[in-house]
């Protein structure tokens, strides 16, 4: 697949040694990210997303109400939790169709140092009853390191195409501290949809228009194209694809990088029909601060201060609800 709104780019060799073949790479990505900021990548060795989609729409179909309810983060049932994000986002009947379950870091567990000084955005991940739905939390940590290792593959790429070293973000993209999560979304076919929302130019849409409360977001969305990216003479749809992850910068990046790389404004069509978005959110450590710079122009001062990740994921993800509601 080659489009030249969203390329597909081969990212097979950042994760070889080759420095050449890696740069190559880089200079792909470069252009995707100063140009509609989406590209598709390929090649990225994950084998499981048939798997995956099998799973997701089984744990979907099966949950009952009731573990809904259990699982709820705090915004849906303030009453037996205090998980912000890690949970099920319900549906409410007649108001919102879209419904998904977030997990968060494997690594939070009660005795990370962080779980344990209770630092805001990280818990440790409930999972649902292991009787009632066998290898789900299982496949789901399993996947979520797999695309840690896709995401920092995919970060040697943006490392060198800002004229850094490939090992640039590493410090920060740990295993041990990362805030990335997953969220399993669902967008069901219901024969009488609830209202949704019309853009300016007429489009109906599930969500609104948007930059990402991310570094990177890496999203595996087959089979139904729904989204749109803001472009100066107006929105574009974007493919769908079955085999590559669909990636953009989030708002960090454009911080740290001066808008050099911006965070794509893109928003998500309405379309009636079953279907399922999963994204990979890439995430920093909570304390990471990477100070801003003007990638290629060493001299050129930041007009940007810096912030840590901590603090730009806490007010954007706060920001997003209050723009875009309640997913
Ligand atoms: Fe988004």
């Amino acid at each position: 697949m080659q489009d030249e709104l969203v390329p597909t780019i081969d990212i097979s060799p950042l994760f070889g040694t080759n420095l050449q073949d890696k740069l190559k790479v880089a200079e792909q990505i470069d252009k995707a990210c100063r140009g509609s900021g989406f590209f598709f990548a390929s090649n990225h060795g994950v084998d499981t997303l048939d798997q995956l989609v099998k799973t997701t729409r089984k744990f979907h179909q099966s949950l009952s109400d009731q573990e809904k309810w259990d699982l709820a983060i705090v915004a849906y049932n303030k009453e037996n939790t205090t998980q912000k994000r890690n949970g099920y986002y319900l549906p409410i009947e007649g108001k919102k169709a879209v419904e998904s379950y977030c997990y968060l870091n494997p690594s939070f567990t009660p005795d990370h140092p962080k779980i344990k000084d209770n630092i805001p955005c990280h818990e440790v991940n409930i999972w649902p009853d292991p009787q009632k739905h066998p290898g789900f939390k299982e496949f789901n940590e399993e996947y979520y390191w797999k695309l840690f290792d896709v995401s920092a593959a995919i970060l040697r790429g943006v490392a060198l195409a800002l004229g850094k070293n490939e090992d640039f973000f590493d410090e920060h993209f740990t295993k041990e501290d990362t805030l990335s999560s997953v969220r399993l979304i669902r967008y069901p076919y219901i024969e009488n949809y609830p209202p949704v929302k019309t853009a300016k130019d007429g489009t109906k849409v599930s969500f609104e228009s948007h930059e990402d409360a991310s570094l990177l977001t890496v999203l595996y969305q087959p089979f139904v194209a729904n989204l749109q990216v803001e472009m100066p003479d107006g929105y574009k749809s974007i493919p769908s694809s079955d085999d590559c992850f669909l990636v953009n910068a989030g708002g960090y990046m454009a911080w740290i990088t001066n808008n050099y790389y911006k965070a794509p404004i893109h928003r998500v069509k309405w379309v009636n029909a079953e279907r399922l978005s999963l994204p990979y959110f890439v995430m920093l450590g909570y304390d990471s601060i990477i100070e801003p710079f003007v990638p290629h122009s060493p001299n050129e001062k930041s007009k940007l201060r810096p912030l840590s990740y901590g603090d730009y994921f806490s007010k954007a993800r706060v920001d997003l609800v209050i723009s875009n509601g309640q997913t």
